[in-house]
């Protein structure tokens, strides 16, 4: 079983994180939606957003990890992939990276401008390492239309991934699924 990537696939772990990752970053971005509709009648109130900071900071953890993990990684080999095609695919993985922290880091100050610390799972405290009031609607802003870019990014990547598999017929899905093939 390997574990490291291989210039045939990518690992267990790169895969465990990115299938793992994408499965919490749906699911965040549906309870988001949902919690912002609940009013403080609901039982789920104080709850879904509870359980959408500790699973956001968890991902966030997760993402820092995939990051350097990626970086002491070997890439797939891409070279049946056109210029065009690698280009965008990097393209593609470094806008989901820098869009993905941005979006995290904002949601961490929504929580922490006021000064206030926020629990993960009541387990780890979280302090607020900056506060400046006012500033929580901005960074409110921030989050969710980088929410929604990362839904549209995922469309774009998972199009493009369906794309390879079944009109080109190439390794690229296969590779993020099952892994080398050595
Ligand atoms: C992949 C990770 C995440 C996704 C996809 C995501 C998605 C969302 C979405 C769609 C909303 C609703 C936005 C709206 O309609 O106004 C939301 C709200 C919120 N998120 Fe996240 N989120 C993520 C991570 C985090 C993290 C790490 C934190 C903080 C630790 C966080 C804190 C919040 C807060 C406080 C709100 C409520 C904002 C408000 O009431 O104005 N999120 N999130
Ligand atoms: C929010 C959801 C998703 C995110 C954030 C995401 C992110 C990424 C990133 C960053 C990479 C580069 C390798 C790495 O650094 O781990 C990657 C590769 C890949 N992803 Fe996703 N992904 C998502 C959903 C999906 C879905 C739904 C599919 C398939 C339908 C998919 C198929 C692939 C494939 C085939 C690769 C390897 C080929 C390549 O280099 O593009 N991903 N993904």
């Amino acid at each position: 079983m390997a574990y490291r990537n291989t210039k045939t696939g990518f690992g267990l772990i790169a895969r465990v994180l990115h299938w793992g990752m994408a499965l919490g970053i749906f699911a965040l971005f549906a309870l988001g939606y949902w919690m912002r509709t609940l009013t403080y009648t609901s039982p789920y109130y104080q709850s879904a957003p509870d359980l959408h900071h500790s699973v956001g900071m968890v991902m966030f953890a997760l993402l820092v990890f995939r990051l350097i993990w990626k970086l002491g990684n070997v890439e797939p080999d891409t070279s049946d992939l056109t210029r065009v095609e690698h280009i965008g695919a990097a393209l593609m993985h470094w806008a989901f990276y820098a869009v993905l922290f941005v979006m995290m880091v904002a949601g961490y100050f929504i929580l922490t401008l006021d000064g206030r610390s926020f629990g993960i799972f009541d387990l780890i405290d979280v302090p607020s390492l900056y506060s400046q009031k006012g500033l929580e609607k901005l960074a409110g802003q921030i989050h969710w239309i980088l929410a929604y870019l990362t839904m549209a990014l995922a469309l774009l990547h998972a199009g493009a991934a369906l794309w390879h598999h079944f009109i080109k017929k190439d390794r690229t899905l296969i590779s993020m699924i099952q892994g080398p093939n050595d």
